[in-house]
């Protein structure tokens, strides 16, 4: 999105001066080599889970990837990525490409392995993380807690337990004090609304509760989680930048008085709920954007161009999102966007379109500040495994090869030129 500077007759971007683009990644997807609800999960319904795939039909350009949907070992996060070991690959990839910064999370089983005990030697590892990071002038934005929970704490009954806020409240303070000079952006939830669906709503995802009261209890639980661990950080420094990560989504009415009305009604729902119940207690808003609903008395798919796993790409969608947040006057970060895309067919049109999109709502005065594609390489995609390709880079799970797809070069060329003005 650019437009012409008639007084200096030179271009001007409309993004400005150190604005953030990088990519976005998590714990538990791309590590490997993790102990916590997951792995257990993943060990229970993995065989399950191939079997499930072979009743759907898939196109060949998935089956003869490895590992595919059919096998097992697709399920099994085991050493994912090798991001644990390989950190300083990825982010030389990553500076390669033009990214001045980098969202990840860091992984609360590691840090805090049994109830009370916190584990010096992982802080270490996530100090070396953020070293490597900026050491190539990228700025680290720290996600705390990316769904994966220490086996104790899903003992205990996960986010459901009584005393859920006084261990994630614990577990914050013990980052915000060890990182007080080195993280600058904080992120303390992702997606807690995607959490809940899956793990209480519709039981796809550990503890694998069906139900709209637990969904309920979880989101409640999570948004004061947020707001405790909020103010505790805030006290160990008031100069962090704290906020949380919304999965927000793009209604679209198909006309009439009804589905005007349930526009609304979604919109207050599942976009602005869980924001306006923090909202004295955010300096700024992690958007991830990836669903674009139509409206006809219920939720339809508008099947324009989908991705691998049958997402509607609509990345156009993003600007009304994004003037819709204008009302809580923070900075928005886009912590996660992006599309599942084996062939690279996709990826360079949806991120042109997002980015172009993102300029327009700039461009009307939305507070944007920062744009992360999910993901910079292939990943651990929870319950469907790691058949859907997510990645700027593709990985072979064979050699762990790390191979860049062309439209990571796509995405380079944009952040110059919005370098360069
Ligand atoms: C999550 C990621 C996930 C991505 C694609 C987001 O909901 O934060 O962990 O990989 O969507 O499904």
């Amino acid at each position: 999105m650019e437009f012409k500077d008639n007084t200096k007759s030179a271009r001007k971007s409309v993004f400005p001066a150190g604005f953030f683009w990088g990519a976005a990644t998590s714990a538990h997807q791309v590590e490997g080599g993790n102990q916590n609800d997951w792995t257990l999960f993943e060990r229970q319904n993995a065989k399950r889970l191939s079997q499930s795939a072979q009743k759907k039909h898939w196109p060949d350009y998935i089956l003869n990837n490895h590992p595919n949907p059919f096998q097992v070992e697709n399920y099994i996060s085991g050493q994912a990525c090798d991001h644990y070991n390989r950190f300083k690959e990825d982010f030389d990839i990553a500076q390669s490409l033009g990214h001045n910064a980098h969202r990840f999370s860091i992984e609360w089983s590691r840090i805090e392995p049994e109830e009370g005990k916190f584990n010096g030697k992982e802080i270490e590892h996530y100090r070396e993380v953020i070293r490597a990071l900026r050491e190539r002038d990228m700025e680290p934005f720290v996600t705390l807690w990316h769904w994966t929970l220490p086996r104790w704490l899903e003992n205990k009954g996960g986010i459901l337990t009584e005393d859920f806020q006084r261990y994630f409240v614990r577990y914050a303070e013990r980052l915000a004090v060890a990182f007080k000079n080195d993280v600058q952006f904080w992120f303390t939830i992702n997606e807690p609304e995607i959490y809940c669906l899956n793990a209480y709503y519709r039981g796809r995802r550990p503890p694998q509760k069906n139900g709209f009261f637990y969904f309920y209890r979880g989101f409640n639980s999570l948004i004061l989680a947020h707001r405790l661990a909020y103010r505790a950080m805030k006290k160990i420094s008031s100069r962090f930048t704290i906020g949380i990560v919304c999965n927000l989504s793009d209604f679209k009415s198909s006309g009439g008085p009804v589905n005007a009305f349930l526009k609304v009604l979604f919109e207050r729902f599942w976009n602005h709920r869980f924001l306006q119940k923090i909202k004295n207690e955010i300096d700024a808003i992690g958007l991830n954007f990836y669903f674009h609903h139509r409206i006809r008395y219920g939720l339809r798919s508008a099947n324009e161009v989908i991705s691998d796993v049958g997402w509607d790409l609509h990345p156009e969608g993003i600007e009304s999102i994004l003037r819709d947040l204008q009302v809580y006057e923070r900075p928005i970060y886009i912590t996660e966007s992006g599309l599942a895309d084996a062939r690279d067919k996709n990826r360079a049109w949806f991120i042109k379109e997002t980015i172009e999109a993102a300029g327009r709502a700039l461009a009307r005065g939305v507070p944007v500040r920062g744009y992360f594609h999910w993901s910079l390489s292939d990943n651990f995609e929870w319950d469907n495994g790691f058949w859907p390709r997510f990645g700027l880079v593709e990985i072979d799970y064979r050699t762990l090869e790390r191979k860049i797809r062309p439209s990571a070069w796509e995405y380079k060329k944009i952040i110059e030129n919005h370098f360069n003005v």
